[in-house]
């Protein structure tokens, strides 16, 4: 199933350069598997054309509040309450002082006063140079139209059309698309602070060499976004692994084992929930050669000794916060075979509330994954999906069990 399935966004063009992105992000809005109504002000129009976004969209365009297509000529309502969500993007600085002041001389701001208020979101992804942006007026602007409910998303920071640098350019398409997403997301973790770790560790031997695994990183960043669209502050410490941050997310890098607890152990103290995604390795060469290793004349293998590692997860879940309460701790269990068995082995071990046992070499690397949740009661099986999917229901789970 797709993020925006089922889903009827209205999507308003307001006047400025950034209107020439609204193409995209229609594209990227049908990709998801949303409905797209277009609206234009009549500025937005200089910018793009209504014929381009309604060969886009497949829907003709709305531009006028005296529109004769709807039988009733109330297009404001009409539209507004088809829709799931409102998005306005670009929204211009005019336009936003426009809906603060709850004027309505043109459709796209008398839909969006004519909206009903507790059922369709307006979001705004805000658009104008970066004197305009810090502007007190408009920064007074946004404060209150979150104060008035809608969500005000962030601007980027860059290069801007009128040839200045600095904050002010709107999201790149494909960010707004994940924010809407999000914005769709039940608050389950609202308040809460979520610590992630993710991803394989890299055990150095000389400075060219090093053992890891073939953890992707995949289920943990997926976690780290779940927790995110849920509400939450998310950190996600990353050992090694080439996946771009989820939107929102705080992103720690780490390399090894010792650098993944020391991460973990200064943050875990504000966490509300620890999940351990990543697969630590479990020992690390006790010598590090602070030169590359050569092959000796008589071909002898390096004589490498092994000393262990932090286990992460069982200190963290020993500590007198995870011990009252205060911090609810997930572990997960890659394994081979008899997955039952073993997870429940390992939450025994590890003193945790929630265990996830998943086939490891079945997942590793792969976009989906399937959960067995085993806690103090018994086993649950979350059926294979994406991983964001079951990232999303394992928040879910998590949530719950924090209520009680
Ligand atoms: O490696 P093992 O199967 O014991 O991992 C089980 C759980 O413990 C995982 O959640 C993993 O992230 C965590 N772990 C850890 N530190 C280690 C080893 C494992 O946090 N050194």
């Amino acid at each position: 199933m797709l993020d925006l399935q089922n889903k009827h966004i209205v999507l308003g063009l307001t006047g400025g350069i950034a209107c020439y992105k609204a193409a995209e992000l229609c594209r990227g809005l049908i990709k998801q598997g949303a409905s797209v109504q277009v609206v234009m002000t009549e500025s937005a129009t200089q910018f793009i054309t209504a014929v381009t976004m309604q060969a886009l969209s497949n829907r003709a365009v709305y531009v006028s509040q005296w529109d004769a297509r709807e039988p009733n000529n109330m297009a404001h309502i009409n539209l507004s309450r088809e829709a799931d969500a409102i998005l306005v993007a670009p929204a211009s600085a005019d336009f936003m002082a426009k809906l603060l002041h709850g004027r309505a001389d043109d459709l796209l701001s008398l839909m969006c006063l004519a909206r009903p208020l507790g059922e369709v979101p307006l979001i705004l992804a805000p658009a104008m140079n970066r004197e305009m942006w810090i502007n007190p007026a408009t920064q007074r602007n946004v404060a209150q139209l979150t104060q008035d409910g809608a969500l005000v998303l962030d601007v980027g920071q860059g290069d801007q059309a009128c040839g200045e640098t600095g904050d002010g350019r709107m999201l790149e398409p494909d960010e707004i698309v994940q924010d809407l997403i999000a914005a769709f997301q039940t608050k389950l973790l609202a308040g809460c602070k979520v610590l992630v770790t993710a991803g394989p560790t890299y055990e150095a031997i000389d400075p060219v060499r090093g053992i890891t695994n073939l953890s992707s990183g995949k289920m943990g960043f997926a976690i780290a976004r779940a927790a995110h669209e849920a509400g939450a502050e998310v950190t996600v410490i990353a050992g090694p692994v080439h996946l771009p941050t989820p939107r929102g997310v705080n992103r720690v890098d780490v390399r090894s084992a010792q650098d993944m607890h020391g991460a973990v152990m200064s943050r875990v103290k504000e966490a509300s929930v620890f999940v351990a995604t990543a697969a630590v390795a479990d020992w690390r060469v006790a010598h590090v050669a602070e030169q590359k290793i050569k092959k000796t004349a008589k071909g002898e293998a390096p004589d490498l000794q092994f000393t262990e590692n932090p286990d992460i997860l069982g200190e963290v879940a020993k500590s007198g916060r995870a011990q009252s309460g205060a911090l609810f701790c997930v572990g997960f269990a890659a394994e081979s075979h008899d997955l039952q068995k073993h997870a429940q082995a390992k939450r025994e071990k590890k003193g945790v509330p929630l265990l996830v046992g998943n086939i490891g070499p079945a997942t590793f690397g792969s976009d989906e994954n399937a959960l067995l949740l085993v806690d103090a009661k018994g086993v649950q099986e979350i059926p294979q999906a994406n991983k964001l999917e079951l990232a999303r229901k394992l928040v879910a789970e998590i949530a719950q069990r924090m209520k009680h």
